[in-house]
């Protein structure tokens, strides 16, 4: 049987696709334990290896054939843009890309201003607005807490995740434009594809029918 290596987005995506793959008869006692710090985890009886890393990082050990397979969101398989095969969508880490801010940024919106935009996908805002809203806007690369953009006045929208829509309640924001869909996406590095096919296709398989 040949070794898999697979990449896992850390936290609750991690937890999701656990699961999935216990259903799926691949199961790693190791990675149950939520207190412990270890990275790495393997299956000796069925040749498998998880990593936790973080999400951006997923696509990158997928690409350079340091895992086989990875699980991640799809908008971290949009921005990153790397030579992965994307093979499922699990259907689980459902949210949508939006344009979010403050009302009184309605109308610079409707008017195609040269708006400053904070996100941490500048890839996805670059897309969006350039190609498919035709509107040149400066676009601010941010690490986390977008919503501070527009309530500091960094921004005058942002570009971000809406999952339940707390964050951006809680800080006086809305959804002023849907972008996309999201949800977290099996990818597989393209080598492996060809040279661990068949073991790849059975994990595909049985993934599959437990979705
Ligand atoms: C994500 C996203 C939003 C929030 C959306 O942030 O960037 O801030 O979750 O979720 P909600 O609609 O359910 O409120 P994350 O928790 O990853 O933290 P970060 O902003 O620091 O990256």
């Amino acid at each position: 049987m040949q070794e898999l290596t697979i990449a896992l987005t850390k936290g609750r995506l991690a937890d999701q696709t656990m699961d999935l793959f216990a259903r799926a008869g691949y199961s790693c006692e190791e990675l149950s334990d939520k207190h412990s710090r270890k990275l790495i985890f393997t299956n000796e009886d069925q040749k498998l290896r998880f990593f936790l890393a973080k999400g951006p990082d997923v696509p990158t050990y997928v690409e350079y054939g340091a895992a086989d397979l990875g699980v991640v969101g799809s908008d971290v398989v949009v921005e990153e843009n790397r030579r992965v095969y994307e093979v499922l969508d699990l259907g689980f880490g459902r949210c949508r890309m939006c344009v979010a801010g403050p009302k009184e940024a309605i109308p610079l919106l409707q008017n195609r201003e040269m708006i400053r935009v904070a996100t941490k996908y500048p890839e996805i805002a670059r897309e969006y607005f350039y190609h498919r809203r035709q509107q040149t806007v400066e676009l601010i690369k941010l690490n986390g807490s977008v919503e501070l953009g527009p309530i500091v006045g960094l921004s005058d929208v942002i570009v971000d995740i809406v999952e339940t829509g707390s964050t951006l309640r809680e800080n006086g924001l809305d959804v002023l434009e849907e972008i996309c869909q999201l949800s977290a996406r099996m990818i597989v590095n393209q080598v492996s594809m060809q040279m661990k096919a068949q073991r790849i296709r059975e994990v595909i398989g049985n993934v599959r029918e437990q979705l």
